[in-house]
Formats: structure tokens, sequence, C-alpha cells
């Protein structure tokens, strides 16, 4: 993924030391878990974000940049094993997941201690109280957004704009902490920080829009985690929302099963999502967002390193992503 990126790449590998390097349990069960996820592959666009980001303040310190990438990067997985408990999910990174390699028990502490390694990181790097206070106001929001999202499962009258609310906490809020931190964090103005901030949001929109529609149209061996697992846990997303307006007789008979859909039902609901335009609708909104962003990276200042057209080709390439 970062090869046309080569200075990227070379900090991306750092910080993934970086994250291994704070894990330290006693507990060897635990450590294996987190330092497996670790190791997992996953793309690190958060970090890349936040690394984009720093390259535009007048504070060029590599240590604090990277570190900081790696609790962004922590915070993330934690998240990810949590949500794989709760989504009772199988797969991801193209790995059986971390609850079912080691159990729930195992899982839960697992993702504690991420979140423990984030703020560890955190209070060793980052310069002001601020950011503390940002980070804990984002995970936060991140938690709201997934609360609400349970909250409105299996509910067939969910608006575009409950769905939107949902992940503009569960998933946005931290891209958009990951470009704020880049750039406060790197010196630039907090007007600056916040104009990142922005930017970061309609990307993690866009992101999150993309990961709901690959769950209906990607097949699990690309993606790496399973497909069809939203409408079949009752998370009801923008392709179906967009669907169940359109035709809602011929999708609620299938829906009103609730958990005890068959994978026929699934794949059923799978093809009416399809033939109703919900796929074709998520894309463009989708492209939508992606095109709010882009439009805002481009008035970002050059600068010698070509940050500004890296951030662009990255945030395009977004929209056509597989896995
Ligand atoms: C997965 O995020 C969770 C979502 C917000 C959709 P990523 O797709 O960035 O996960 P990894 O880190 O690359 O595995
Ligand atoms: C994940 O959303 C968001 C968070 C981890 C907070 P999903 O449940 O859609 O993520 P995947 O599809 O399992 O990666
Ligand atoms: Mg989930
Ligand atoms: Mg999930
Ligand atoms: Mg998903």
């Amino acid at each position: 993924m970062w090869q046309d990126y080569p200075e990227l790449a070379k900090q991306l590998t750092t910080t993934l030391y970086l994250m291994e390097d704070v894990v330290k349990l006693k507990n060897k069960k635990v450590e294996h878990a987190v330092l497996e996820m670790i190791h997992a592959g996953g793309k690190l666009l958060r970090p890349a974000y936040q690394l984009l980001f720093a390259e535009f303040g007048p504070e060029q310190d590599q240590k604090k940049a990277t570190s900081l990438a790696a609790a962004i990067e922590m915070l993330h997985t934690a998240t990810l094993i949590h949500d794989d408990i709760v989504d009772d999910s199988t797969l991801r990174r193209g790995l059986p997941t971390i609850r079912s390699t080691f159990g729930n028990d195992t899982a839960v502490y697992a993702g504690d201690y991420l979140f423990i390694c984030c703020f560890k990181l955190l209070s060793d790097y980052a310069t002001s109280l601020r950011s503390l206070q940002l980070n804990s106001r984002s995970m936060e929001k991140i938690l709201d957004g997934e609360l609400g999202q349970m909250d409105d499962r299996y509910r067939t009258d969910q608006t575009i704009e409950d769905y939107l609310e949902n992940i503009s906490g569960k998933t946005a809020e931290l891209f958009s902490l990951s470009c704020f931190a880049g750039a406060f964090e790197s010196g630039s103005s907090e007007r600056f920080a916040k104009k990142a901030g922005e930017i970061g949001h309609n990307i993690g929109i866009a992101f999150q829009i993309m990961d709901d529609l690959l769950d209906y149209q990607a097949d699990a061996a690309t993606l790496g985690k399973p497909v069809l697992e939203d409408v079949r846990q009752g998370v009801y997303s923008l392709p179906l929302i967009y669907a169940l307006k359109k035709d809602p007789a011929r999708l609620l008979p299938y829906l009103e099963k609730k958990d005890q859909m068959s994978d026929a039902d699934t794949a059923a609901v799978q093809q009416l999502v399809i033939e109703l335009g919900g796929a074709a609708f998520t894309q463009d909104l989708a492209a939508d967002y992606t095109k709010k962003a882009l439009k805002d990276i481009r008035k970002l200042p050059t600068n010698e390193r070509g940050t500004k057209e890296k951030l662009e080709r990255l945030t395009s390439q977004i929209l056509t992503r597989r896995s």
C-alpha cells in the first residue's frame, strides 16, 4: 500500500516498532494477542494522515511525530479488537480475530491494554494537556457513535442523517483527531489544525461509507474480513437504508427475521440492495465527501516534500479501495 510513498513508508515502519516497544506485560497470552494484532498488517491510514499533517508544522521532531502516530494506531487497534467481540466477527486483516483465537476475556484485556498504551505514549510525547483532553473527547465520541449504532440495530426507519451521525462518531472522529493532532503537535496554529481536523472528518466519513459498501460488494478473501456482516448483526448501513426507502415491501420480509436470517436471506438482501440502487448511491455519497476533502486539501500550502500532493493521492485512493 505504501510503496508509492517511500518517505512515509519508513516513518510507518518506525511507528510499528514504537508500538511493539511499549507492549510489555507479565501476562504472556494478552501480550501475545496484542503483538499478533500489531503485526497483522493493518493499513495504517490514521498514522499516515497524522504524519502527513505533521509535515506542515514548524517543529519537525520525528520521534515525537512517530510516537504520536503509534498512540493513534494503538487506539484504533483497541477499538477493532473490541469491535470484533461486539460484532461476533471471525476474521480481521485476513486472520482469525483475537476473540476467535484467544477467547473474549483475552480480547477484552488486549483491547484495554492498547488503550493504556495509547495514553502512555500520549503522556510521554504530547506537548500540551489539550491533546490529552482532545484524545479523551474523541474516545467519547467514538463510543457515542458505536452506542448510537447499537441503539439503532434492526431499526428499519433509520434515516441517512441518523446513519451519518453514528459514523461521524465511530469512524470519522479518529480520522479527524489524527489530522488535527498531526498539525497541532508539530506547531501549526490552532486554526490550521482545525482545518486539518475538518478535512480528516470528511475523509473518515468517506472511508466508513466505503467500508459499508464493501460489506455488500467485496469478497472476504480480498477484504480480509467477513462480508454481509452488517445486515446479519442488524446494523443497517447506508446501502440498505437507501434501498429500504426505495422499496420497503420487498426487503422487510427478510429483515423481519432479524438474527434468524439464513445465508440465502442475506444474499437476497444483497441482491435487492444492488438492484434498488443502494450500492450506486453509497458510492456517490462517498465520492461527495472525498470531493469535499480534496477541495480543502488543494487549498493547503505547498512545500518541497510534496505533502499536499501526497494527501490528494492518498485521499483519492480511498474511493477505489478493495480492502
Ligand atoms: C476498520 O478500519 C474499521 C473501520 C473504521 C471501518 P481499517 O480498514 O482502517 O482497519 P485496518 O487497520 O486497515 O485493519
Ligand atoms: C468499526 O466499524 C468502527 C470501530 C472500530 C469503532 P465496523 O464494525 O464497520 O468495522 P469492521 O467492518 O468490523 O472493520
Ligand atoms: Mg462494528
Ligand atoms: Mg465490525
Ligand atoms: Mg464494516
